[in-house]
């Protein structure tokens, strides 16, 4: 990959895998990504669930609220939202400093995007899921007070499979300069 910014516009949603497994090594490398992804005062309030059983990653791709996957992944990491390790209230970060943002929520995006770069710079593809939350609890045991805001499957795309067209709004539609609405 020629620069990073090329790297987050190759990263994209992927439908349908072939059979090709991710190896040891590379899921170690998307995990240590993970782990290195900020945290709200460094809470660090994530676990990783690694998945490689056909039919539990078959029963997680179902629980997804939304989805138009063709195939199975042949990886899955489900990323876990300790709430123990969330001191403040609800999902946030600090004790007495509620916020109407429960950004330990965003702490897993960050996790979440620092593995599907990590996978995308290794040629591995990936997708997102939003899972239900009492069906995936259940699957994968957690604990009543924590949640699975996030499933992401890795392996690779299958050869000349349909691609959904993908764009992005452009900047001067979501960039003002000084106050919102104002152009440069
Ligand atoms: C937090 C989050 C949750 C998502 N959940 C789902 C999902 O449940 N099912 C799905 O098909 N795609 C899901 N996606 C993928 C988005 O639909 C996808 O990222 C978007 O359409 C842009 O396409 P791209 O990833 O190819 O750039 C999710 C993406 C994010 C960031």
């Amino acid at each position: 990959m020629k620069d990073f910014l090329s790297l987050t516009k190759a990263r994209k949603t992927t439908y349908e895998f072939d059979n090709r497994q991710v190896s040891d090594a590379a899921l170690g490398k998307i995990l240590d990504a993970g782990r290195w992804a900020p945290s709200c005062g460094n809470s660090q309030s994530w676990h990783f669930i690694v998945i490689e059983d056909k039919k539990k990653i078959k029963k997680l791709t179902m629980t997804a609220n939304y989805g138009d996957f063709h195939t199975d992944a042949p990886l899955m990491v489900a990323l876990v939202l300790i709430k123990k390790l969330c001191p403040g209230r609800g999902f946030s970060c600090f004790k007495g400093h509620d916020s109407f943002v429960h950004d330990s929520y965003m702490c897993i995006g960050m996790a979440a995007l620092n593995m599907l770069l990590e996978a995308r710079d290794l040629n591995i593809d990936s997708c997102l899921l939003t899972p239900h939350q009492n069906k995936v609890k259940s699957i994968l045991k957690i604990k009543k007070e924590d949640v699975v805001p996030l499933l992401i499957g890795f392996g690779y795309q299958k050869k000349g499979v349909f691609q959904k067209k993908r764009d992005r709004n452009g900047l001067k539609d979501v960039v003002s300069y000084e106050l919102f609405g104002r152009r440069k």
